[in-house]
């Protein structure tokens, strides 16, 4: 019999990528969908088969939300599962501080749900839990690398909610011996990234600047430092922590930790783009300080006419601060390498490149579409 696993997020960056990975190893997965009036399974469409079609099914929807404990239930009796993967969150620390308490509702006591769901069901001996934790919880970080004995020190409701489930996984595991584990992944990126995250922003402002659909990108702090991998490398930890004889809790993360600025200053180096910086704080820019036309023709398909030395391409709004902010992480995942024999295979480098690289794709589609297929494309061919 295959296995059986529930991932609970599924829409999301990593539910998509964990759904794609547990398929090819052959498990039949159960994703937790909510209810949305316009689709948005754009990141696991190429899973779903239409049932009137295809008889072999090993991709299945069940709507629910993370919020309401009665579908919860009922979904994991149906499925029985051996391994339930809860991803669901409202997973944005910059919304949390505007919908606190919803917060604390799905990513806090959603967690509890789960937990509580396995242990009504007699399910404790069968199903193991995988909680996705996070570097947030070291938020004012107390050391530095932060590794899983670094005390915690939450900075915003979502980390806050988040310390509540790390605290519920372990609590249940102790408390009724169910196999349930916290990996607490540090930021984890990819070309299906939400677009809000700075990463993803960043590499879809890029993009948009350089095919002259947009001027300028606004960014918030600079200075924070984010140890950045691959999501196809932490969905893969998610499976491996399952895997092992006993439960326990792992750091996830890269050892390398990037500023915001660097990655700005990359990804515009992708596209043959030096960008220099100026002033401070909130008066910061980035400029423009030469263009490399070949590589830029190379990477975007058309001339860089629109640009030029000296431009400003990106300011600060302290619209995007945070009342309070997460300086500095940087983890250790010793534990990880040394038994989960977890080591991640994307550099940050490959990573921005996949990512403008996508955007770029994805916005000549768009514009591709929005003009009826052909303004954009003889654009870019006159501009050759
Ligand atoms: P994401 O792209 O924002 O996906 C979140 C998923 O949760 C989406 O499928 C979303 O559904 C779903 N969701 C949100 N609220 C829900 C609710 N009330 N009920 C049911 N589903 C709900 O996040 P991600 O980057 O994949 O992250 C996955 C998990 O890992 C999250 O718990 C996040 O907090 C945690 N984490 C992420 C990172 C990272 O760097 N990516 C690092 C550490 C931990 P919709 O599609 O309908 O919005
Ligand atoms: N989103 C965003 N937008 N962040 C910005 C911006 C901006 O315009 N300008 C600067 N930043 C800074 C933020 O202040 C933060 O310090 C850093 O960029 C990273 O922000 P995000 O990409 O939004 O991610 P995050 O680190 O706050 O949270 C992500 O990683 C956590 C793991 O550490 C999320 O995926 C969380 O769900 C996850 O737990």
């Amino acid at each position: 019999m295959p296995k059986v696993a529930f991932i609970t997020g599924v829409t999301g960056q990593d539910g998509a990528y964990l759904a794609e990975f547990l398929i090819e190893k052959g498990y039949t997965v159960w994703g937790l969908k909510r209810r949305t009036s316009l689709f948005n399974t754009d990141r696991i469409d190429h899973l779903i088969k239409d049932e009137h079609e295809v008889g072999d099914r090993r991709f299945h929807f069940l709507y629910g939300d993370m919020t309401d404990s009665t579908t919860i239930i009922r979904t994991i009796q149906q499925i029985q599962p051996d391994e339930i993967y809860n991803l669901a969150a409202m997973s944005h620390v910059k919304v949390s501080f505007d919908i606190p308490e919803y917060t604390a509702n799905a990513d806090g006591i959603g967690a509890l749900r789960i937990l509580e769901a396995v242990r009504l069901l007699g399910l404790t001996e069968k199903t193991k839990i995988y909680q996705a934790s996070t570097s947030e919880l070291y938020g004012k970080a107390q050391e530095v690398p932060q590794n899983e004995k670094t005390p915690f020190y939450p900075r915003s409701p979502y980390a806050v909610a988040k310390l509540y489930a790390y605290w519920i996984t372990m609590h249940y595991r102790e408390a009724y011996n169910i196999f349930a584990c916290n990996g607490i992944l540090f930021n984890h990126e990819s070309p299906v990234r939400g677009e809000t995250f700075v990463t993803r922003k960043i590499t879809r402002a890029v993009a948009r600047i350089s095919l002259g659909l947009q001027k300028k990108l606004y960014l918030g702090n600079l200075n924070a430092k984010r140890d950045w991998g691959h999501a196809k490398d932490y969905v893969e930890a998610m499976y491996l922590i399952l895997q092992q004889d006993e439960p326990d809790d792992y750091v996830i993360a890269t050892g390398v930790t990037t500023e915001v600025r660097e990655f700005v200053r990359k990804v515009f180096a992708e596209i043959g783009i030096k960008l220099g910086f100026t002033g401070s704080n909130e008066q910061e820019e980035g400029v423009i300080a030469s263009i490399n036309n070949d590589i830029f023709e190379g990477k975007v398909g058309a001339k860089p006419d629109h640009l030029r030395a000296g431009q400003v391409v990106v300011e600060v709004d302290p619209k995007y601060y945070r009342p309070t902010e997460v300086d500095l992480l940087i983890g250790d995942s010793t534990k990880a390498k040394t038994k989960l024999g977890w080591i991640p295979k994307y550099t940050l480098d490959d990573i921005m490149k996949e990512m403008v690289e996508s955007d770029i794709d994805l916005m000549k589609r768009e514009e591709c579409l929005k003009n009826g297929g052909f303004k954009i494309v003889s654009r870019l061919e006159e501009k050759r």
